[in-house]
């Protein structure tokens, strides 16, 4: 059956699957001459109508440079720019807009504050609590400050289903732990980490703790005022929105006590050859001119969230990787990582004899998008014993139809390779 003319693919709950995938101009596409099986929401999510043609309107009607001009378009642009923040703000759970800051993407907030919130705070013999899951993200830049000071990131173990062990998390939290930071939800693994209990624990120390939630808030509703993270981080491209966009959480009183990370335009209050100042939060740590369009098209990104309702999201979803275990599970030679008790998103496997990367063209072949390789997740496939792996991950558009396409296919592989 062709996935895409799937019109039964309706979840219980009311979801309109294929209401939904109309507002996906790229579904439309043909891959091979066959329909698009999009299948990498992990790596980046699609975009709906909507969110492009607020792109467009924008340059088209509303595009000036925004806390610059006192004329009526630089003007609207601006208002435009900071309802986007409240959107953020709203959409987080955070009491003050001014706890929200844009940036590039995940990453980029994650090294703001590996930089400008950890480093001053750093000495030899600290330590930054990681778990094994992370994405390189979440590692490489507490490294590059750690080295500096003599200081070392700690990675707490993971069990053989992928999940954090919370007691051995919890022996490591010392009285030299500066920072911790984990994943909500895996970019490989798809486990869903308890981070309400970690905040806890991370509080109860009296440690600072910073959630990557790249793969988190585009599946499920998130609190971060409930939560009490010091920080939260995610993108925009992952969560319906353009790439180059993305956005730090941090807690008004943190953002506050941090110097600027990067000097320019908009981030000062008085600039003189003999000394400097600097603005309020966020604006500190918003150097130059940032991507204006796409912060517009983030606040229509989440807007369109809200609209589809995150938790009817999160049933479709869960639904959709339930379905993907059951079908993966079923294929000679296919070995799925982890079995957590919770995972949304993301399903990661090896195919007995196959490489991951011949995984991945023969199944582009058939028009399927899947990731295949380390995933920027080089110590848990280490963790798991291998290099790479091939990767499904799902967004609100996808059908139990095209899981089970993917799973045709890879029966196909599996028979040629065994
Ligand atoms: N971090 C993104 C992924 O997991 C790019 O694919």
């Amino acid at each position: 059956m062709n996935a895409r003319a799937d019109t039964a693919a309706r979840t219980a709950d009311g979801l309109d699957v294929e209401a939904v995938r109309a507002r996906f101009p790229i579904l439309r596409t043909e891959m091979q001459g066959r329909p698009l099986v999009y299948l990498d929401s992990a790596a980046s999510t699609q975009k709906p109508d909507q969110v492009i043609a607020r792109l467009t309107r924008f340059y088209e009607h509303d595009y000036a440079n925004i806390h610059r001009g006192v004329y009526e378009l630089s003007q609207r642009a601006s208002a435009l720019h900071d309802e986007a923040r409240r959107k953020v703000q709203r959409f987080l759970g955070a009491r003050d807009w001014r706890e929200i800051v844009f940036v590039r993407n995940a990453t980029e907030g994650i090294n703001l504050v590996a930089w400008s919130f950890l480093r001053p705070r750093l000495e030899p013999g600290d330590e930054i609590l990681v778990t094994e899951m992370e994405h390189h993200a979440n590692i490489v830049p507490w490294q590059i400050v750690a080295g500096e000071r003599g200081a070392r990131v700690v990675p707490a173990p993971i069990t053989d289903t992928g999940e954090i062990d919370l007691a051995a998390f919890a022996e490591r939290i010392t009285a030299r732990t500066r920072m911790i930071a984990v994943v909500w939800v895996s970019n490989v693994l798809g486990t869903v980490n308890p981070v309400e209990e970690i905040v806890a624990l991370a509080r109860a120390k009296g440690v600072p703790v910073l959630i990557d939630a790249a793969q988190a808030v585009q599946h499920r509703p998130v609190d971060v005022a409930a939560l009490g993270c010091d920080f939260l981080v995610f993108s925009g491209h992952k969560t319906y929105g353009p790439s180059g966009v993305g956005v730090l959480y941090g807690r008004a009183e943190r953002l506050e006590a941090m110097p600027p990370w990067q000097g320019g335009g908009d981030m000062i209050e008085r600039v003189s050859f003999e000394g400097t100042t600097f603005n309020e939060i966020p604006f500190r740590f918003e150097a130059g001119t940032p991507d204006i369009a796409g912060i517009v098209a983030l606040g229509e990104a989440l807007d369109y969230l809200g609209e589809l309702g995150l938790e009817r999201v999160e049933r479709h979803e869960a639904a959709l990787i339930g379905h993907a275990q059951r079908a993966l599970a079923q294929i000679p030679g296919l070995r799925i990582l982890g079995e957590p008790r919770e995972r949304r998103g993301a399903l990661a496997f090896t195919l007995e004899g196959a490489h991951p990367q011949d995984i991945g063209m023969l199944l582009d072949l058939e028009g399927i998008a899947v990731r295949t390789g380390h995933h920027c997740a080089m110590p848990l496939h280490a963790r798991f014993g291998l290099s790479a792996s091939a990767r499904m991950s799902v967004g609100v558009y996808n059908t139990e139809a095209e899981i089970d396409a993917l799973a045709a296919g890879l029966r196909r592989i599996a028979a040629m390779f065994q």
